[in-house]
């Protein structure tokens, strides 16, 4: 089953690219940026990575994310997160990029975008990894400050396709953000957001409704309201799931009693993804092997979220097609 999960051809739905930052690497840019990290070792650093809730995360996450300053460094955080996906046979991968965590700060919106999108460009040609830019607005921010971040897109909006909602979700409701929403469905981005993790079910109808959202980040609360459960599937939309973030954020206090098979039963696309992978234990492949073990998923089940990862995927359909001929020639052969 390991073998069959590793050598899948996948796509990564959700994932958030200062949460691929390794340690190792943030003392490495550290370093040569000489800013000081308030920890002495990458030990220390990782003994800090036990979290009650998401805002204990989103704290540290922040706080790393803090040493990255030139085009360079954000080149090398986004190279090395595909190096990994190359490895783990990650075909395709919608990176999600937090500017105002950057930019509040005094880095340029093109300093960040440049770095990510010129990896991602290089990944294209040498690791055969194919990638689409999501741009986060921070909720716990105001709306007029994400407008702002909406203003300095622009002039790159050929590099992004999507935008998404994260940060501190409870009190942040996705209605706070309908107006620049709207603006950005009219500058063409694709509209996502995080809904339903630690917020209630009410979360995620505004997200839909308010929002017009093509996809859920997460949605676990959906299952707290047999309406909205209905709603999601007669729109067909899929929720991008990340099984080892539910549990380090104590959103699931056991991977033996995580949602994902129930929401697969009841009809819901779901898709199995990292988050963070440098902060919660593992990349997109050891979150399959994880939930598969946890659940006692099938391989039938295993194929089916996999399968989900490029039909839900926001590439065009004849890039949809090429990915899923290459998975079904794949499973023939198992
Ligand atoms: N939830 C909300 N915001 C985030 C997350 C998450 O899981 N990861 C990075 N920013
Ligand atoms: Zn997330």
């Amino acid at each position: 089953m390991i073998d069959f999960i590793e050598k899948l051809p996948k796509a990564e739905l959700h994932l958030h690219i200062e949460g691929t930052f390794e340690p190792e690497l943030m003392f490495e840019i550290a370093k040569r940026n000489q800013i000081e990290i308030p920890f002495a070792s990458v030990k220390e650093l990782k003994k800090a990575y036990q979290f009650n809730c998401l805002q204990d995360f989103l704290d540290i996450y922040y706080q790393g994310a803090q040493v990255l300053v030139y085009e360079q460094d954000f080149y090398d955080l986004t190279y090395a997160y595909l190096k990994k996906c190359a490895a783990q046979n990650v075909r395709h991968t919608e990176i999600m990029f937090d500017p105002q965590t950057h930019t509040e700060r005094g880095v340029s919106f093109e300093t960040v975008i440049n770095g990510i999108s010129l990896a991602c460009q290089v990944a294209k040609e040498e690791l055969e990894v194919s990638s689409i830019l999501i741009m986060s607005y921070l909720r716990h921010l105001s709306e007029e400050k994400a407008f702002e971040t909406l203003q300095q897109s622009i002039p790159f909006k050929d590099k992004i396709t999507a935008i998404g909602l994260d940060s501190s979700e409870k009190g942040n409701p996705p209605s706070k953000f309908k107006n620049v929403f709207e603006a950005s469905i009219k500058a063409g981005f694709i509209p996502l957001a995080h809904a339903g993790e630690e917020g209630d079910a009410d979360y995620i109808w505004e997200a839909l409704d308010i929002l017009k959202v093509a996809r859920i980040d997460h949605g676990n609360n959906a299952l707290q309201d047999e309406n909205l459960i209905r709603e999601i599937i007669k729109r067909d939309i899929a929720l991008t799931v990340c099984p080892l973030s539910n549990t380090a954020l104590q959103v699931v206090d056991d991977l033996k009693n995580h949602p994902l098979k129930k929401m697969m039963e009841l009809g819901l696309k779901i898709t199995v993804n990292s988050d963070d992978p440098a902060y919660f234990g593992g990349q997109v492949n050891q979150n399959y092997i994880a939930i598969q073990k946890a659940l006692q998923l099938s391989k039938k089940d295993i194929y089916e979220l996999v399968k989900n990862s490029f039909q839900y995927s926001l590439l065009d359909n004849e890039t949809k097609q090429k990915y899923l001929k290459e998975l079904e020639t794949y499973v023939a052969t198992c």
